[in-house]
């Protein structure tokens, strides 16, 4: 690269929450980005899907173009950052882009939990990189440290908050009382939850997260497929009020493990769902919207990563960060890690994967029904923690806390429990993490 040409040009695909406020810093902070990076960097064209559409921010005159397709195809373009989400054409834009030969950065955590081989896999045939720090848990450090601080030690267990739409409602229930429609209701009004919160509250997008956080941590292939998912719309208030009697939380928690398969070999499990933690988990503190991440190593023992999650510009922050790194290398004439997925470990089927149940139901308070109930656990080999009883009159409430057990065999002492003539209701399942097996 001769002196001149000393300039990396960059296109951004995208102009909603997180575009606009790309497109805002690298025009701000335009000289900090050019000392920082040793050379100018250059935004030469936002692609939009509609040119008169009302934005956050002023883009320079002669920027804004409907022509994705030949943004990319440009031959002054070192550096691209995909903003827009969803699966096309952000992907085949983002091929097209390594194909001729740009640098990536990417937001995008539905198409690299769906697809990401084949971006790495065109990124490593390109010789070029392709970046996505935004992708999970916005603003917050956690890829970079999985992929670069951590490559030298043994990282065993994930555990991360990585939706703040659901944080923010669990929160709400926890603190208030309400019920998940009550509680999704103040977050739609106060801009928290989308219209539409599928995608959030169904573990949707946490699901996407843990699937690139197991990939990472892991060196294994992951795809958002192999995550099981439960969402949080089955949450109740009980529930919520019999994890506060245990003195726990509820949190929608992305787990991704090493665990042992039957054979003795490693095997990556990764799961989503509402679980109980105590409150004295550092986890349990995390309140609102925000995220974090838990990080369990060999080595390093154990690391937490918080902060803002979402965002227009927490997010961009991220993508701004790998936007400097990746114009640096492309200075340099380098690149920075590619795909690792060396280990090429299976992924755990949920139902052999050892987890732990708060199970509450109302019985009738008489001889024997404690004994039956015991039994049910018994018969599926589950052994139990805990158990509390309360009396109701004729009635009780029992709360049983399991020891770890295959999942399969707890849902299935749950069904048992279910079918029993002496449980008049089974009040509350939820899975436990975050104290001793
Ligand atoms: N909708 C996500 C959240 C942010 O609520 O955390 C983007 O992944």
């Amino acid at each position: 690269m001769s002196e001149a040409d000393k300039r990396l040009r960059v296109a951004v695909l995208g102009c909603g929450a997180v575009g606009s406020q790309v497109v805002r810093l690298l025009t701000e902070q335009r000289d900090d980005l050019t000392a920082r990076v040793g050379a100018p960097v250059e935004l030469v064209g936002v692609a939009v899907r509609r040119l008169d559409a009302p934005r956050d921010v002023e883009v320079p005159e002669g920027l804004l173009t409907t022509d994705a397709a030949g943004l990319v195809a440009r031959d002054d373009v070192d550096l691209v950052v995909e903003v827009i989400g969803g699966i096309e054409p952000a992907r085949s834009l983002i091929l097209a882009a390594l194909e001729n030969g740009a640098s990536v950065v990417t937001a995008n955590k539905a198409l690299l939990a769906e697809d990401g081989p084949t971006l790495f896999e065109a990124a490593a045939k390109a010789e070029r990189d392709l970046y996505y720090e935004a992708a999970v848990a916005g603003a917050i450090p956690i890829l970079r440290p999985l992929r670069e601080s951590l490559a030298g030690d043994k990282v065993t267990r994930v555990l991360g908050i990585v939706n703040g739409t659901t944080n923010f409602i669990l929160d709400k229930m926890d603190t208030s009382g309400a019920g998940f429609s009550e509680a999704l209701e103040e977050a739609q009004d106060l801009g928290y939850a989308e219209a539409d919160p599928t995608a959030d509250v169904e573990g949707f997008d946490a699901a996407a997260k843990a699937a690139i956080l197991a990939s990472l941590a892991f060196h294994s292939r992951v795809t958002a497929s192999d995550v099981y998912r439960e969402g949080i719309s089955e949450v109740t208030a009980a529930d919520v009020a019999s994890a506060r009697d245990m003195g726990s939380v509820v949190k929608l928690l992305a787990i991704c493990e090493l665990r042992r398969g039957p054979d003795g070999h490693e095997q990556v499990a990764a799961r989503v769902h509402p679980a109980m933690i105590p409150r004295s988990h550092p986890l349990a503190s995390v309140r609102e919207a925000y995220n974090a991440v838990f990080v369990e190593s060999e080595a390093a023992g154990q690391l937490m990563f918080y902060g803002p999650g979402a965002g227009g510009a927490p997010t961009a922050s991220a993508v701004l960060g790998d936007l400097v790194t990746v114009a640096r290398n492309r200075l340099a004439d380098t690149r920075g890690a590619g795909e690792s997925a060396y280990a090429d470990r299976a992924v755990q089927p949920m139902g052999e994967t050892r987890t732990r149940y708060h199970v509450a139901i109302d019985v009738d308070d008489r001889a024997g029904v404690l004994a039956a109930v015991a039994n049910a656990f018994a018969d599926h080999d589950v052994s139990i923690q805990t158990v509390r009883q309360e009396g109701r009159g004729a009635d009780a409430q029992l709360v049983v806390v399991s020891h770890a057990a295959p999942d399969a065999a707890l849902s299935a002492t749950v069904e048992e429990l279910r079918r029993m003539d002496i449980v008049r209701e089974v009040t509350s399942v939820m899975r436990v993490e975050g104290g001793d097996e």
